[in-house]
């Protein structure tokens, strides 16, 4: 079958002026594919750094950007088990071609979408809530006795990670950059918040933890945060430095971590959180049960129409956003 669709598409690196909307045919599934209509489009930051060009290997051009999404599947390639049509499904990662009413991807990365959940609250939910997942479960093992520092914790990735770690009893302190996203933060279970843009972080995160430092610093706005989050730790601590808002990390000394008390760095990335299909189906499932049992809470998302795909780019990455974002076909 040969699916007429609409997409958005780049054909050079830049703004979000470079995303314009194409129709084109989506050829058959190939072999171990599915097609895929969807009903929500997940948007994540790393949407942003494939149409910069930045961060790992460029996309090759013409290049139709998302890596997240849930809808039904409308056909089926050869050697596919597990998946039939009409069923509703959500992935997470690569290949991108995301930002299309259809599109075929590899039946290994779709997993299956529990009744009772809205395709919008899956998109809203599904890679922000699978990073969350790893990264407060997986990455660190964190319990009641320990504080971490969670920077641009009213982003998507953060309003997650923030309930989950309240939920293990972990103290977090949390950064953002305006008022109304410090009420976001404590509603999402922040302990205490720090407006990074106005106080020194480290003076507060010292001042509050009694000159201790945290066991834990979740870093993913990079350039801008990176060295002073190593200041923040206590012996023996973890960064985590899993994104980069704000731009590229300088490289370090590894002399650097002994010097700051035998610190731990960790890079990590959710295509090798998700890469083998148990843990994958695994922390899905977590995430799932999280979402029914209201461990986890997903907020309403912010929606625009796919056609509006270049406006959500420029407030995304203007920090006009809170929580997640997503675009409907
Ligand atoms: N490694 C992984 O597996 C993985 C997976 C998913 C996402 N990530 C990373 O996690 C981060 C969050 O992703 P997300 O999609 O949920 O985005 P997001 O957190 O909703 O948006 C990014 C936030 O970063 C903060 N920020 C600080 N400096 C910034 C700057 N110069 N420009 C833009 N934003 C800045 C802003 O919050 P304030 O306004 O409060 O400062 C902004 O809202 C990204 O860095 C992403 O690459 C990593």
């Amino acid at each position: 079958m040969i699916q007429s669709v609409d997409a958005i598409q780049f054909s050079e690196y830049g703004g979000p002026e470079v995303l314009s909307f194409h129709k084109f045919h989506l050829a058959a599934p190939g072999k171990g594919e599915i097609q895929i209509r969807h009903a929500a489009i997940g948007m994540n930051f790393i949407d942003i750094y494939h149409r910069k060009g930045v961060f790992g290997p460029k996309l090759p051009l013409p290049a139709i950007p998302g890596v997240e999404g849930v809808g039904e599947v409308v056909a089926l390639g050869a050697d596919v088990s597990g998946f039939t049509v009409g069923d509703r499904v959500a992935y997470v990662g690569g290949p991108p071609g995301g930002y299309a009413t259809h599109r075929n991807l590899p039946a290994a990365r779709a997993l299956h979408v529990p009744a009772g959940l809205a395709s919008e609250t899956v998109a809203a939910s599904i890679f922000k809530g699978l990073t969350a997942e790893y990264l407060t479960h997986r990455c660190v093992s964190l319990g009641p006795d320990d504080t971490v520092l969670l920077h641009a914790a009213a982003g998507g990735v953060g309003s997650f990670a923030s309930q989950w770690l309240k939920a293990l009893g972990v103290t977090v302190i949390g950064t953002v950059s305006t008022e109304e996203k410090v009420r976001s933060a404590r509603a999402h279970g922040c302990d205490y918040v720090i407006l990074y843009g106005r106080d020194d972080f480290r003076e507060e995160v010292m001042r509050i933890t009694d000159g201790k430092g945290v066991r834990a610093v979740y870093d993913s706005v990079g350039a801008d945060t990176f060295t002073r989050s190593l200041d923040c730790l206590q012996p023996r601590g973890t960064l985590v430095s899993f994104g980069e808002s704000s731009g590229p990390v300088e490289p370090l000394a590894i002399s650097t971590l002994g010097a700051k008390g035998s610190l731990y760095l960790t890079r990590p990335s959710i295509a090798h959180y998700t890469a083998d299909r148990v843990e994958y189906e695994a922390a899905a499932e977590r995430l799932f049960s999280a979402i029914r049992d209201k461990v986890v809470t997903v907020e309403e998302p912010l929606t625009y129409p796919l056609a509006n795909a270049a406006q959500a780019h420029a407030d995304l990455e203007a920090r006009r956003t809170a929580g997640s974002v997503i675009l409907l076909p």
